[in-house]
């Protein structure tokens, strides 16, 4: 790895993950429009100091055409990033299938498909081939683009087969694997028809890495309840062969938030936000509309809180912002019409002829509107029912530095543990315990705000994105690759 001038480069860090940061718009046979998302994680990984990022994974289009991909791969490449094309048929059967109809609901603890789900699919097995399958197409581009001393990097449930994809291709090759889910107790892990093989492969990985603690320790146990195999402080033990496991807690770019408050642009919003609501308490809920968020159950215990306090009526509002997700899936249109009906009940039930107490947004909101938003609510609500971590728990920390206000965290998300004193935590499940800490935290005087606050404030601002990719990254390159360690033998 040297550059013209003979000075050793930058090493390479190969990111590896189901979707590219990019969401790209055909224009015509050979051009192609590309926005690269710019959210924190993305920042992080392509910003690890030290090392000169590309990121490889699926474009998120179908392009069967040759020319499409060659011009596709071109327009990437100045974003350094690498597609790895997948057809419609793959798709349906390892993303759409496999990933988000088996192994998401059984890594957020809600089981294996019952009959009606497996109905719509086709078999598990033929998903789990064709998962395995497009791992192995994530590692074809991986090897293509290889060279000796760059460090790989693959992220979550998608590519749990690509470490040992990627061993077999090349021992020596450093990777790394992360999980951004839970994982769940050896228990429901062992309930997965194909657990042994995906345990066995993600060990193949160098460093595999985990949100939590917890997390962690259920990876190291499903490895020795159900492949027999010796968990030991730093890992996992087969024949000689450590595979060291270990938790590196996500954080967001904190900054990138605090300085968006400032543009100007930002102000207007947040001025329109509080006149629009003024006399009102803003409540506000931000989850992609997935089952394991929570949504109809957090708005059932908005129901509740409302019938319980009639005092509160027209003075508080919800504003929920459920934006779309994995449209092809069943499971996903159905929450998508139950959410609908349980708002418009609420709203018919205690909507007046001008103010409705639920807003409810199917759709994304911009940086800036997501920040203002942030900014002007007084009480968040974070209840998912399972959450790896729960970035928006983050965010909202990060922009209520001048309002102080509370934050209602399900104790099932990932960050329960790190922003869990400054909270009120809740079992999202119960209804009236919800119901009851809405009432909390509308009522909380404004000297416990700010301790709250200040503690997951200092937590949000010094556990950030950066720190977290710069963690994993340069543990990973210190691990010890063990085919080499049988080399120098
Ligand atoms: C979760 C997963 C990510 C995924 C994201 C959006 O956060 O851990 O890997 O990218 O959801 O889901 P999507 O299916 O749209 O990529």
């Amino acid at each position: 790895n040297e550059s013209k001038d003979g000075r050793p480069s930058k090493q390479r860090l190969l990111v590896v993950a189901n979707r590219l940061p990019v969401s790209a718009v055909r224009r015509g046979e050979d051009s192609w429009s590309l926005e690269i998302s710019a959210g924190g994680l993305v920042s992080a990984l392509l910003g690890v100091k030290e090392f000169e990022a590309k990121w490889i994974g699926w474009a998120g289009v179908n392009v069967p055409d040759e020319i499409g991909q060659r011009a596709l791969t071109k327009a990437l490449a100045e974003k350094r990033c690498i597609p790895v094309f997948l057809d419609e048929e793959i798709v349906h059967q390892y993303y759409n299938g496999y990933c988000n109809n088996i192994l998401w609901p059984l890594f957020h603890y809600l089981g294996l498909p019952q009959e009606d789900r497996l109905a719509t699919t086709r078999s598990f097995q033929s998903q789990f081939d064709a998962y395995k399958k497009a791992n192995q197409m994530f590692a074809d581009v991986v090897n293509e683009h290889y060279e000796e001393g760059d460090v790989v990097w693959c992220h979550d449930y998608h590519l749990m087969f690509l470490p040992k994809c990627l061993k077999e291709y090349n021992s020596t090759m450093k990777v790394g694997w992360f999980l951004h889910t839970p994982f769940p107790s050896s228990e429901i892990h062992r309930t997965l028809p194909s657990r042994s093989e995906l345990l066995r492969s993600v060990l193949a990985a160098d460093l595999v890495g985990f949100h939590t603690y917890d997390y962690a320790r259920h990876f190291v146990s499903a490895c020795t309840r159900i492949l027999g195999l010796e968990g030991t402080p730093e890992g996992v033990e087969d024949q000689g062969k450590l595979t060291r496991v270990a938790a590196f807690p996500i954080g967001i770019d904190s900054d990138r938030f605090i300085r968006a408050l400032e543009l100007p642009k930002v102000q207007d919003h947040i001025r329109e936000l509080k006149e629009r609501f003024s006399g009102r308490k803003v409540m506000l809920g931000v989850d992609r509309l997935d089952m394991i968020k929570g949504i109809p159950q957090k708005i059932l215990a908005f129901e509740k809180f409302l019938e319980e306090n009639p005092n509160w009526h027209d003075k508080v509002v919800l504003l929920q912002i459920a934006v779309p997700t994995r449209t092809d899936v069943p499971e996903y249109q159905k929450l998508t019409s139950q959410v609908h009906e349980i708002v418009g009940r609420i709203n018919g039930r205690f909507g007046t002829l001008t103010a409705v107490p639920i807003h409810h947004l199917d759709r994304s909101l911009d940086f800036h509107a997501l920040c203002a938003l942030y900014a002007v609510t007084d009480v968040a609500l974070v209840t998912s029912l399972r959450d790896g971590m729960n970035l928006v728990s983050y965010e909202f920390v990060a922009c209520q530095d001048s309002k102080k206000g509370v934050l209602i965290l399900s104790e099932f998300a990932g960050a329960a543990q790190s922003l869990g004193a400054g909270a009120i935590l809740v079992n999202p499940w119960n209804i009236t315990e919800v119901a009851f800490s809405i009432g909390c935290a509308l009522d909380m005087k404004a000297d416990e705000r700010e301790k709250r606050h200040r503690h997951n404030f200092i937590h949000v601002t010094t556990h950030t994105a950066q720190d977290w990719a710069e963690t994993f990254v340069s543990e990973l390159n210190d691990t010890i690759v063990e085919a080499q360690l049988r080399m120098r033998q």
